[in-house]
């Protein structure tokens, strides 16, 4: 956790000044059943008023004191843990940014949002209980055990015997409610998970009827929780009658003995009034330490998640060393690639080439690798053997920015952002012009819908774009890839939600754009026929051809034409592009 340490840069000041303030308040809290004692013993057995008002004044004087001192001890460590937090939170967010897309797979989204949130808060509240408690409370126990072993050795047996029976009850039941604390958390990460999957999948449970099901799955998880927690409440709940039990039966020592020592003349009353005193500070010190443990078991386990996130090696490119020895545009290379734990590889040995200016159509059923083909083109995961070429350099060798300056990739799963369509289109490319933008709208056959929105352009577009259809929320993909003005462009299966006749359309806005090469991923064979060259992808091996050769070289493109279309469609004729 030590990478941790560089983000209190600028606090060093306030994490030395927090507790020192903290002990100047509890210095002063130790002097007060001094004072106390002396208002006893001197003021109230002489009867003189001038004396106590003057000992009394001194204690508001000493309490206002207090004050300022435990205010200003907050200030530096509440100031200290923000600006921590801060800095951290800037380091994540920045790393989460610039993960690759295999650590991305490795630690899943919502991993990343609590490292961001709740584990930030849990580390601030750490940073600052720490800051403020660590220190004080040990600080008042020993000074509480020493003040009172001055004021009368013989008396103050009874804290020799109370603290350590304190510290056990305490710190015992801590030890046993910390791991049910740790099962609560996971026990209740389980309840929220359930309960998230089937209030968003509310729908999906409705149409297969599966509502008894999700009900009967939260009662389990939310039974087992409240059993948790009814365990852990009991053990807590033994804390408060145990420590009282003991405290006051020290108390009962302490007077017993007390009054013993009063009554021979070695001490006096006031002695005991303040010894009594020390001991309620240090139970409630010993609850607020104990409390302290439990907050920082908590958030040293954060700050570990948090740290272990932070340490994530920037991902190394293997160097394949290869060269390209071909003058194509763009060059798949004996490429394979397995997803990191995954058992199988999703690809295997794919070797094609792309000229400049070609259409490439990427055809296969789900789950045969296609998106993982083109994620690869585009960089987002390397191949685990072979190497892909794009102007003769290997894709591993381009930078982040200056890939995604090449190629514009319209996803599989249409991702639009809270904002408005311009917003949205703007994103590849911040200075389009408008003009540039309605032309990409048009070509995504997005303008009409677009247009007819209030605002036009300037239509809000609301969080993942749930006020568009799916098939709107495509075209409004391609549209922004389009706008992006690269050399090549990629469609994921951008056409999956759209008719044919739409379909057709955008394809041939599409053609008439200049790129070095376009690649069409579909699982329909009409979005692709017209493509240069196809590849057909079956369990992670490629053959590739044009439409009429693949119709006649391989049963499996057949067999998926010929379910789409009528073997005497006019439109979609053997071999035939579309009118
Ligand atoms: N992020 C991932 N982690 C592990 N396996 C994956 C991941 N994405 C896809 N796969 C697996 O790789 C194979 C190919 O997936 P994909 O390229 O998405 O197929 P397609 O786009 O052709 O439907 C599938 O078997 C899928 O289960
Ligand atoms: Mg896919």
């Amino acid at each position: 956790m030590r990478n941790l340490l560089p983000y209190f840069r600028g606090q060093r000041l306030k994490c030395v000044l927090a507790p020192l303030f903290k002990m100047l308040e509890a210095t002063l809290e130790l002097i007060v059943p001094l004072i106390v004692a002396d208002i006893i013993d001197n003021g109230i057995a002489s009867g003189d008023k001038n004396y106590i008002i003057s000992r009394c004044l001194q204690l508001i004087v000493l309490g206002f004191a207090g004050l300022v001192f435990s205010v200003t001890a907050q200030y530096f460590s509440a100031r200290a843990a923000v600006s921590f937090v801060k800095n951290l939170k800037h380091a994540i967010y920045k790393k989460i940014q610039y993960l690759s897309f295999s650590q991305f797979d490795k630690n899943g989204t919502s991993t990343l949002i609590t490292r961001l949130t709740s584990d930030m808060d849990s580390v601030q509240n750490g940073v600052n209980l720490t800051l403020r408690l660590l220190l004080r409370s040990p600080f008042v126990v020993f000074g509480a055990c020493i003040m009172a072993f001055r004021v009368d050795t013989h008396s103050s047996v009874s804290f020799a015997a109370a603290v350590p029976l304190m510290s056990v009850i305490i710190f015992g039941l801590m030890m046993l409610t910390i791991p049910l604390n740790k099962k609560i958390r996971e026990a209740l990460d389980g309840a929220l998970l359930t309960t998230r999957e089937s209030i968003t999948g509310a729908r999906v449970l409705r149409a297969f009827g599966r509502e008894r099901d999700a009900v009967s799955e939260f009662e389990d998880k939310n039974t087992y929780l409240t059993l948790l927690q009814e365990k852990t409440g009991r053990l807590s709940a033994l804390l408060n009658p145990l420590t009282c039990l003991t405290v006051n039966s020290a108390v009962a020592l302490l007077i017993w003995l007390g009054a013993q020592r009063v009554n021979a003349g070695f001490i006096t009353c006031g002695a005991v009034v303040a010894l009594y005193n020390y001991m309620s500070q240090i139970l409630v010190e010993l609850i607020k330490l104990a409390n302290l443990i439990v907050t920082l078991t908590k958030s040293i386990a954060c700050a570990g998640r948090i740290s272990s996130l932070l340490g994530i090696e920037d991902e190394e490119i293997p160097e394949s060393g290869k060269t390209c020895v071909s003058d194509d545009y763009i060059v798949f290379d004996n490429v394979s690639f397995t997803y990191p734990g995954a058992s199988e590889p999703s690809l295997e040995n794919i070797s094609f080439t792309v000229g400049k200016g070609e259409r490439i159509g990427v055809i296969g059923s789900t789950g045969a690798g296609k998106t993982t083909l083109v994620n690869l083109l585009a960089g987002f995961y390397r191949p685990t053997s072979g190497d892909i070429f794009i102007n003769g350099k290997s894709v591993s060798s381009y930078g982040r920015e200056e890939l995604s300056s090449i190629i514009s990739y319209a996803e599989q799963k249409a991702v639009i952002f809270k904002g408005t369509v311009r917003s949205n289109l703007l994103f590849g490319n911040p200075q389009a012009t408008d003009s540039e933008l309605t032309d990409a709208l048009k070509a995504a056959q997005a303008y009409e819908f677009v247009s007819e929105k209030p605002g036009g352009l300037d239509c809000i577009t609301e969080q993942r774009g749930r006020n568009f259809s799916g098939g709107q929320r495509q075209r409004l993909s391609v549209a922004r890839a389009l706008a992006a003005k690269s050399d090549i462009l990629i469609l994921d299966d951008t056409s999956s939600a759209l008719d044919y006749l739409t379909d057709l359309n955008m394809r041939r806005a599409v053609s008439e754009l200049d790129y070095r090469a376009v690649f069409t991923v579909s699982q329909r064979t009409g979005s692709i026929m017209d493509c240069d060259r196809i590849i057909l992808l079956e369990n992670g091996r490629a053959s590739a051809g044009t439409h009429s050769q693949l119709l006649e070289s391989s049963d499996v493109y057949r067999e998926i034409h010929f379910s789409q279309f009528e073997e005497d469609d006019p439109l979609y004729a053997k071999g035939g592009l579309p009118v």
